[in-house]
C-alpha cells in the first residue's frame, strides 16, 4: 500500500476564496498560494477560457450544446492568463457562466484539482459555496463597485491603453448583477466564509489578515 511521505498529509488543506470582479481575491489566493505552498486554480480562467474558445470560432456564446462540449474538453494545465484576462472575454465568460451544463462540467474539473497535496487554493465565485463546500478556510473578499472600478482602470491605464472611469464602472456593476442573479450558484458569501473587505484595506494587510486566520486553521 502506498504511503505519504513522513510530513505529507494524508487529506489535502482546501482554502476556497470567493468575491467579485476586481476584489483583490486573486492576489491574494497567489500569495497565500506562495506563502503555504500549495496548488492554486482561478477558476475564472476556467469560465473565460470556455468564452474566448467560442469567441474565436466565431460561435454563439448562448448555445449550451457547443458550451457544454468546450467545457467537458477543456485542459486545466493549460489556461493562459495572459491572453484570457482581455476585457470582452470576461464578459464572455459571465455569459456562459450561467448555462448549467457548463458550471457542472467546469466544477468536477475545479474539485478534481482541489484533491492535490498538500493543499489547494482555489478562487471563483461559487467555491466555498458549491465547489468545495468543505474547504478547511473559507474567504469572501469584496470592495466597493468604485473601488473596484479605480483598480480596473489603473491597470488598464498601467498597460498604456485607454479606459473611461464610467465605463468600467457600469461594466462592473453588470457583471455583479449577473453573477449575483443567476439561479445556479449566484455569488454569495458561503455562512462560514471570513469577511476581507478590501475597500480601505492595502493587500498587504488584507494577505496579512488572511494568512492569520489559516495558521490558527491549520493548528486545530
Ligand atoms: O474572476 P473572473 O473575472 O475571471 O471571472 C469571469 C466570470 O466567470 C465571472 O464574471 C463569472 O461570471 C464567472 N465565474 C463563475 N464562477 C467562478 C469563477 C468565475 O461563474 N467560480
Amino acid at each position: 500500500m502506498l504511503t505519504p511521505p513522513n510530513n505529507m498529509p494524508d487529506k489535502p488543506f482546501v482554502i476556497a476564496i470567493d468575491g467579485p470582479a476586481a476584489s483583490g481575491k486573486g492576489t491574494l489566493a497567489r500569495r497565500l498560494a506562495r506563502e503555504f505552498g500549495y496548488a492554486h486554480l482561478d477558476t475564472g480562467l476556467t469560465y473565460r477560457a470556455v468564452g474566448h474558445a467560442l469567441l474565436q470560432n466565431n460561435l454563439p456564446l448562448d448555445d449550451p450544446s457547443l458550451a457544454v462540449k468546450v467545457a467537458e474538453n477543456l485542459d486545466l494545465s493549460n489556461l493562459d492568463r495572459s491572453l484570457l484576462s482581455a476585457h470582452e472575454i470576461g464578459e464572455a465568460a459571465s455569459v456562459v457562466a450561467v448555462i448549467g451544463g457548463v458550471r457542472r462540467a467546469l466544477v468536477e474539473a475545479q474539485r478534481r484539482f482541489a484533491t492535490q497535496l498538500p493543499g489547494t487554493i482555489l478562487d471563483g465565485r461559487d467555491i466555498g459555496t458549491v465547489v468545495c463546500p468543505d474547504a478547511d478556510v473559507k474567504f469572501y473578499v469584496t470592495a466597493s463597485a468604485g473601488v473596484r472600478a479605480g483598480r480596473r482602470f489603473e491597470e488598464i491605464v498601467n498597460r498604456g491603453k485607454q479606459a473611461i472611469f464610467d465605463d468600467i464602472l457600469q461594466d462592473i456593476r453588470k457583471r455583479d448583477e449577473r453573477d449575483q442573479g443567476r439561479e445556479d450558484s449566484p455569488l454569495k458569501p458561503a455562512e462560514d466564509a471570513h469577511l476581507i473587505d478590501t475597500s480601505k484595506m492595502d493587500i498587504e494587510t488584507a494577505f496579512q489578515t488572511a494568512k492569520a486566520i489559516i495558521i490558527k486553521a491549520k493548528a486545530v
